[in-house]
């Protein structure tokens, strides 16, 4: 028997960030010692079917390659999935958003009783649901952005209503969210009521809960958390997006966001991110990585914004980048966060499920 370790890798997913998802498995695919693992692949097709592909001893050069046609063999979920796991192995998912990023898949890893790299089940959860995440990050006193948050029966029956509280409660410019989704998909702002009432609407075409927020002048400064207990803080960086927020476009499709690494802030702001960062992280009580995301306005008040438990993970994505900046590159994070995986793993072994 090779002493290699099992990394079993999932990606693609039933969701709107599969292609990134791909792009990201073929990245550590390439950036992976094959003399030290063992790489099994898992495709998660648009439809939310598993395919596993045969194991990988090479890197890769097209996405394409990762994308597996079911055969009637390789087909594993739900059933065989359970059964093709073996001791000692690790399962990466590197899988965003909802059905992914959520905690859903983090839940059958656990039954599984599989180490896995990053958040669990409650971390993840809370992190997707920005009305939760808010709620906990004011339970520990941390400086955020006013809001309130929606139900959609609440928004059909009193739409008038809630415009003229949201008007008044937050005011003009606001930021207008889906409670549940990322990529800034659904995400609107807006200066009028008119476009309040329309932000509304598209937002409760993706989801049953609606978030408001009152719009904050700053730069947007994000920095890496990585570790378990103890957990670590990289370098911040600021993002620059040409359009006028961060949306969906700016983020996937213009490739014009600037990246600076690091952001040109005081000592005094980092220490606070810094400080922010980390309580965010025990707040939903992180594992592995978080990359937290604030606001930092002309007077130097740092807000949070939100936290991400699966951030965007290729080698030209912030939370890899801060770390190449602060000493540690893609494969030293890559297998950092594998190591991470196993300890929580260990000592998840020694917890005590009966009496005695
Ligand atoms: N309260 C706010 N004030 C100012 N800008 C905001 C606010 N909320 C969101 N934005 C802008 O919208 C972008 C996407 O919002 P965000 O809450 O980060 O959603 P996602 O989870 O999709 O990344 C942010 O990066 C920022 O540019
Ligand atoms: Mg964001």
């Amino acid at each position: 028997m090779s002493n290699k370790t099992i990394l079993r890798l999932l990606y693609g997913g039933k969701s709107a960030e599969h292609d990134v998802s791909l792009q990201t498995a073929l990245s550590v695919i390439n950036a992976l010692d094959f003399e030290k693992f063992e790489v099994l692949p898992v495709y998660i097709t648009l439809e939310g079917k598993w395919i596993q592909g045969a194991k990988l001893s090479h890197a890769f050069t097209d996405v394409k390659e990762l994308v597996f046609e079911e055969n009637g063999i390789n087909d594993v979920f739900p059933s065989q999935f359970f059964s093709t796991i073996s001791e000692g192995e690790v399962v990466f998912p590197l899988l965003h958003g909802p059905n992914g990023e959520d905690g859903t898949v983090q839940g059958l890893l656990e039954l599984l009783n599989v180490a896995y790299v990053g958040n669990g089940v409650a971390a993840s959860a809370i992190s997707m649901d920005k009305v939760f995440m808010k709620q906990i990050f004011a339970e520990y006193n941390l400086n955020q952005p006013n809001y309130q948050f929606f139900m959609k029966k609440d928004w059909q029956e009193n739409f008038e209503k809630i415009c003229r509280t949201v008007e008044q409660s937050l005011g003009f410019p606001c930021f207008v969210k889906p409670a549940n989704l990322g990529s800034s998909v659904g995400i609107s702002k807006c200066e009028t009521i008119e476009e309040l009432r329309d932000a509304f609407e598209l937002a409760f075409e993706y989801d049953q809960k609606v978030i408001v927020e009152e719009g904050i002048v700053g730069r947007e400064i994000e920095i890496a958390v990585l570790g378990n207990e103890n957990p670590s803080c990289s370098v911040a960086g600021e993002i620059i997006p040409e359009k006028e927020f961060y949306d969906y476009q700016a983020k996937y499709e213009d490739g014009n966001t600037a990246l600076i690494i690091p952001a040109e802030i005081s000592e005094a702001v980092y220490e606070k991110l810094k400080e922010m960062a980390i309580k965010a992280f025990k707040a939903v009580g992180g594992n592995g990585l978080v990359r937290a995301d604030f606001f930092v306005t002309k007077n130097d008040e740092v807000l949070i914004n939100e936290i991400n438990t699966m951030p965007g993970f290729t080698p030209f994505s912030m939370y890899p980048l801060l770390w190449k900046h602060s000493g540690i590159d893609y494969p030293q994070l890559i297998e950092k966060l594998v190591q991470l995986a196993v300890e929580r793993h260990q000592e998840k072994q020694q917890i005590k499920h009966t009496m005695f």
